[in-house]
C-alpha cells in the first residue's frame, strides 16, 4: 500500500503473535527513536507509530512496515528494539531501506497467491481506531444495507453464495431467512467466536485486527433478520480479542452507532460479549447457547433448530466470526463481485491456519479453489527442513488426514469432503515423513474424548474405547481384529452421537485408516512404527545408512550407552541403554530407529 503524502507510517503488528514476540518494546523503541532523531522536524511531516492486527506471518514477528509518503511499504521481520535506531536513521530519515533486515523474498511469495479481503484491514490499520475503520470503507456496508428492504438484504447474501465459515458450510442467506420467518418480535443474534479447533486462530485475528468489521457484519445481519440483541461468544483465553472488541463496542455506543437508532439509520441493536471457559463443545451451537444461559455447556437435541427455538427459547441466528466479516465486504462491493471469487460451490476466500512441519506457519487467506499444494508449497514455502510431505490434517479434530496423492485437492467445501477431510474452521496441520499417522489419529481422538460433554453414551464411552485401542496399537500391543473393531465403532459413534462433536470425532481415525492402513498393520503385525515416531516401538539401533557420524547421540546419552569415535558410525549398547529417548530426540537425521 502506498502511504498518503502527509505522513510517514510505522505499522507494527500488535496481534497476539506480535505482542508475544516483543511488539510493545519495539513500538516504544520507535516512539523514542523518532523523537530522539527529530524525525518530524527534519522531514516536516507527521511520523505515526501505529499498532495493527495480525499480518499472517506470525512466526516472523515482530513484523514492521515502514511507509514513506507516496512509496510502497517496506516490510521488516524479526524486528527487535536494537534494530530500531538503524531503521529510523537509514530508512525513515535517509530513505534507504536497511536491506539486510528486510523480510526476505519469502514474504512476497507468501502474499503472492493470497487474496486478502477479510484481512485487508488486519495489519494495515490501527485496530483500535474508529477513524481508521471509517476511512477504510467502515460502515459503508450497513449504510448500503439499510437502503434495502430486510428481505432484499437476505436475497443479496443468498446471491453472493456465502456459506458459513464455522465448519458446516451452511448457506448464510438461507439460514437468515429461516430465523426471519420465525414468528415473534424477540430474536437473538449470536457470533460464534469460540474457536476451539487446536491450531486455528483466524477468528481471534479478525477480532484483534478488525473488531469494527465484525460489528458491522453483525449489524447487517441484525437489520435483515430483525434482531435487537446480539451476543459475541468468545473464549476467555482470548483476552486481547475481548479487550479490543469491548473497546470497539464501547466506542460504538459512545458515538451512537450501537444501541437505539444505530448510526441514525432507524434500527436498534444492543451488543454484548459473553466470555466462555474454553470448552471445545461450547463451539457447538446448542451447547454455546446453554453456556450463555448460564447452564453447563452441553449439547441439546436438534430440531428444534436455533432459528426456531434458540437462546432462552427465542428464534436465534448464529454465525461464525469469519462469516459475519465476509458480510461487510459483500455490502461494500456487491454480491456479484463476491460470487465472482472462488468456485461454483464455495464463493469468496477462506482463511487457513497453517501449523506443523511447514516452513512458514501462520494465517493465509486464499480464494476458494486454490489447491492444497499451492497453499502449502507456494504460499507457505513447503516442508520444514526440506523433508518429504506426508499428510495434512484438514478441518481440525473433526476433519481428516489427506495424503500426498490428495495434494491437488482444491480447498473448497465439496472437494475436501470428497477427498475424505473437511474445511472445518480452516485448520491445516502439515506433517512430514517423521509423523506417525496412527499416533496422529490417537492425538486427535484424545482431544475429542477429553472435550466430550459426556451427555450421550456413544461419544462418552465409545471414544474412550477407541482411544484405548489406539493406545495399545501405538505401544506395540495391537491385536488382530483391532482395525475392524475401530472401523465398526467409528461408524456407530458417528451415527448415534447426539451432536457434531461425537458425529465427527472418529473422522481422523477413518481417514488415516483409508490412506495409511499399512502403517496401522505394521504396528500390529510387525510391532514396527514405520515413521519411528512411536517411542515404545523404538529398538534403539543406529541406522548406518542414515548416520552422519556427528556424535550428537553420544554426547546426549546420560548412561554412556553410545559408542562413537570421530568419523565413525555410532553404535548403541542395548545392555546399557535405558530407552530414555534422548538420542532419538537429538538426532537430526532420523538415524535412530
Ligand atoms: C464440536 C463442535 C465445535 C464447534 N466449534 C465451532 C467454533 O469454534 N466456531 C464456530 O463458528 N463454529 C463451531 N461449530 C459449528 C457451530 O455449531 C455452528 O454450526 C456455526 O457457528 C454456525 O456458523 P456458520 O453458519 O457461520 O458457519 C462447532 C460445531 C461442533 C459440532
Ligand atoms: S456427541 Fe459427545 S459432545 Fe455431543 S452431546 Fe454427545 S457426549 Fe456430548
Ligand atoms: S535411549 Fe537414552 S540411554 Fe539409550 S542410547 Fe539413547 S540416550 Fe542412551
Ligand atoms: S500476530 Fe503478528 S503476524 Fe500474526
Amino acid at each position: 500500500m502506498a502511504a498518503n503524502a502527509d505522513q510517514i507510517k510505522v505499522l507494527i503488528c500488535q496481534g497476539t503473535g506480535g505482542l508475544a514476540s516483543g511488539a510493545a518494546a519495539v513500538a516504544e523503541a520507535f516512539e523514542q527513536e523518532v523523537a530522539k532523531q527529530g524525525v518530524e522536524a527534519k522531514v516536516g511531516k507527521r511520523c505515526a507509530v501505529i499498532g495493527t492486527g495480525c499480518r499472517g506471518l506470525c512466526a516472523n514477528d515482530v513484523l514492521v512496515d515502514i511507509e514513506l509518503p507516496e512509496q510502497e511499504a517496506v516490510t521488516y521481520d524479526f524486528v527487535t528494539p536494537e534494530m530500531v535506531p538503524q531503521i529510523v536513521e537509514e530508512h525513515v530519515l535517509g530513505n534507504e531501506p536497511v536491506a539486510k533486515k528486510m523480510a526476505g523474498p519469502y514474504y512476497a511469495k507468501f502474499l503472492e497467491k493470497q487474496q486478502r479481503i477479510i484481512f485487508s484491514r488486519c495489519g494495515t490499520v490501527d485496530a483500535d481506531s474508529l477513524d481508521d475503520f471509517l476511512s477504510h470503507k467502515g460502515f459503508d456496508g450497513i449504510r448500503k444495507a439499510v437502503t434495502m428492504k430486510p428481505e432484499d438484504v437476505i436475497e443479496e447474501v443468498k446471491k453472493s453464495g456465502l456459506r458459513g465459515r464455522g465448519g458446516g458450510g451452511f448457506p448464510t442467506g438461507v439460514k437468515w431467512s429461516f430465523c426471519k420467518a420465525s414468528p415473534g418480535d424477540t430474536k437473538y443474534l449470536i457470533c460464534n467466536a469460540d474457536e476451539g479447533d487446536p491450531g486455528a486462530f483466524m477468528d481471534r485475528s479478525i477480532l484483534e485486527g478488525d473488531p469494527y468489521g465484525l460489528i458491522e457484519g453483525m449489524m447487517i445481519a441484525a437489520y435483515a433478520i430483525g434482531c435487537k440483541f446480539a451476543y459475541v461468544y468468545c473464549r476467555a483465553e482470548y483476552p486481547l480479542a475481548i479487550k479490543r472488541l469491548q473497546k470497539a463496542i464501547d466506542t460504538c455506543y459512545e458515538k451512537g452507532f450501537l444501541g437505539k437508532d444505530c448510526l441514525g439509520l432507524g434500527f436498534d441493536l444492543d451488543m454484548r460479549i459473553k466470555a466462555g471457559a474454553g470448552a471445545f463443545v461450547c463451539g457447538e451451537e446448542t451447547a454455546l447457547m446453554a453456556s450463555i444461559e448460564g447452564e453447563r455447556g452441553m449439547s441439546r437435541p436438534r430440531p428444534p433448530f436455533p432459528a426456531v427455538r434458540g437462546l432462552w427459547g427465542y428464534p436465534t441466528n448464529i454465525n461464525n466470526v469469519e462469516t459475519y466479516a465476509n458480510v461487510s465486504y459483500i455490502f461494500y462491493n456487491g454480491a456479484d463481485w463476491y460470487s465472482s471469487i472462488g468456485t461454483e460451490g464455495t464463493k469468496g476466500t477462506k482463511i487457513f491456519a497453517l501449523t506443523g512441519k511447514v516452513k512458514h506457519t501462520g494465517l493465509v487467506e486464499v480464494p476458494a479453489g486454490t489447491s492444497m499444494r499451492e497453499v502449502i508449497y507456494d504460499v507457505c514455502g513447503g516442508i520444514l527442513n526440506n523433508r518429504k510431505f506426508k499428510a495434512v490434517q484438514a478441518g481440525g479434530p473433526s476433519g481428516g488426514c489427506l495424503p500426498a496423492e490428495a495434494l491437488d485437492a482444491q480447498v473448497d467445501y465439496d472437494s475436501l469432503i470428497k477427498a475424505g477431510a473437511m474445511m472445518g474452521s480452516g485448520g491445516l496441520v502439515v506433517m512430514d515423513e517423521t509423523t506417525c499417522m496412527v499416533d496422529i489419529a490417537r492425538f486427535f481422538l484424545n482431544f475429542t474424548r477429553v472435550e466430550s460433554c459426556g451427555k450421550c453414551i456413544p461419544c462418552r464411552i465409545g471414544l474412550k474405547i477407541m482411544l484405548e485401542i489406539l493406545e495399545r496399537i501405538t505401544s506395540g500391543e495391537g491385536r488382530e481384529g483391532d482395525l475392524e473393531l475401530l472401523e465398526d465403532m467409528a461408524y456407530d459413534i458417528k451415527k448415534s452421537s447426539l451432536c457434531g462433536l461425537g458425529q465427527t470425532a472418529p473422522n481422523p481415525v477413518l481417514s488415516t485408516l483409508r490412506y495409511f492402513r499399512h502403517e496401522y498393520e505394521a504396528h500390529i503385525k510387525e510391532k514396527e512404527c514405520p515413521s519411528h515416531g512411536c517411542k515404545p516401538l523404538l529398538h534403539f539401533e543406529v541406522i548406518d545408512e542414515k548416520c552422519k557420524k556427528c556424535g550428537l547421540c553420544y554426547r546426549v546419552c546420560p548412561v554412556d550407552a553410545v559408542r562413537w569415535e570421530k568419523k565413525e558410525l555410532a553404535v548403541i549398547d542395548k545392555e546399557k541403554c535405558t530407552k530414555c529417548t534422548s538420542c532419538y530426540d537429538a538426532c537430526r537425521f532420523m538415524a535412530i530407529k
